[in-house]
């Protein structure tokens, strides 16, 4: 059994990019487990509470979970041509006191709209930050998706055939990455 996590930067309940870890628990083939983590409930990164309370408990789930997994699958929008700050933020907690990341296998995806760079400048900051935290990032395929109003409905179900193929296609040489360690 291959253990996958998948967390989305995006906390509205129509996110594309939550929706594209559905997309993939979906493909997933039968030998792997494909579990949804969130960022919601994580506070601001604040040193002086961190010192008087330790982790909250909302990063203390996101570390267990992480910490357990054989591959992590971070689905990350662009804001203001990088990652969110929730994303950001969650990744400051996770850093301290030993990160969750260490020789973790990591894939980033992304979907974002228009013809535009289809989250790749905030995916490039999600890389340089993940090095800090000792993650190994696969360096390719990459999922750069856009025109994302177009490729899923209201709901931020993915429904393009042609990108759900593309995905598929990642999913496994995801797998290959996570699986087959030199
Ligand atoms: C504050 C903010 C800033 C944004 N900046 C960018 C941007 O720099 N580049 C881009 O392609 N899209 C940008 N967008 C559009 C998002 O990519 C789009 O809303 C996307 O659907 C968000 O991902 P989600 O569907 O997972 O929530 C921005 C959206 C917000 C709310």
């Amino acid at each position: 059994m291959t253990r996958l996590v998948g967390y989305s930067g995006s906390l509205r309940k129509a996110s594309t990019n939550t929706g594209l870890l559905r997309a993939i628990a979906e493909l997933a083939p039968a030998h792997v487990s494909m579990d949804a983590a969130s960022l919601a409930g994580i506070p601001l990164f604040n040193e002086d509470d961190e010192a008087a309370n330790g982790k909250p408990s909302a990063v203390a789930a996101l570390d267990a979970k992480l910490r357990a997994a054989d591959g992590i699958i971070i689905a990350c929008p662009e804001y203001n041509f990088s990652m969110p700050g929730v994303l950001k933020n969650a990744n400051d907690w996770l850093s301290r006191g030993g990160s969750p990341f260490r020789w973790k296998r990591v894939g980033i995806i992304g979907a974002g709209g228009g013809q535009f760079a289809g989250t790749a400048r905030a995916q490039y900051h999600l890389r340089q930050n993940l090095q800090a935290l000792q993650a190994i990032v696969m360096p390719r395929p990459e999922v750069f998706i856009t025109n994302n109003e177009e490729k899923f409905d209201a709901a931020g179900n993915l429904t393009d055939a042609e990108t759900r193929r593309y995905l598929a296609r990642w999913l496994e040489a995801f797998l290959e990455w996570v699986e087959k360690k030199p």
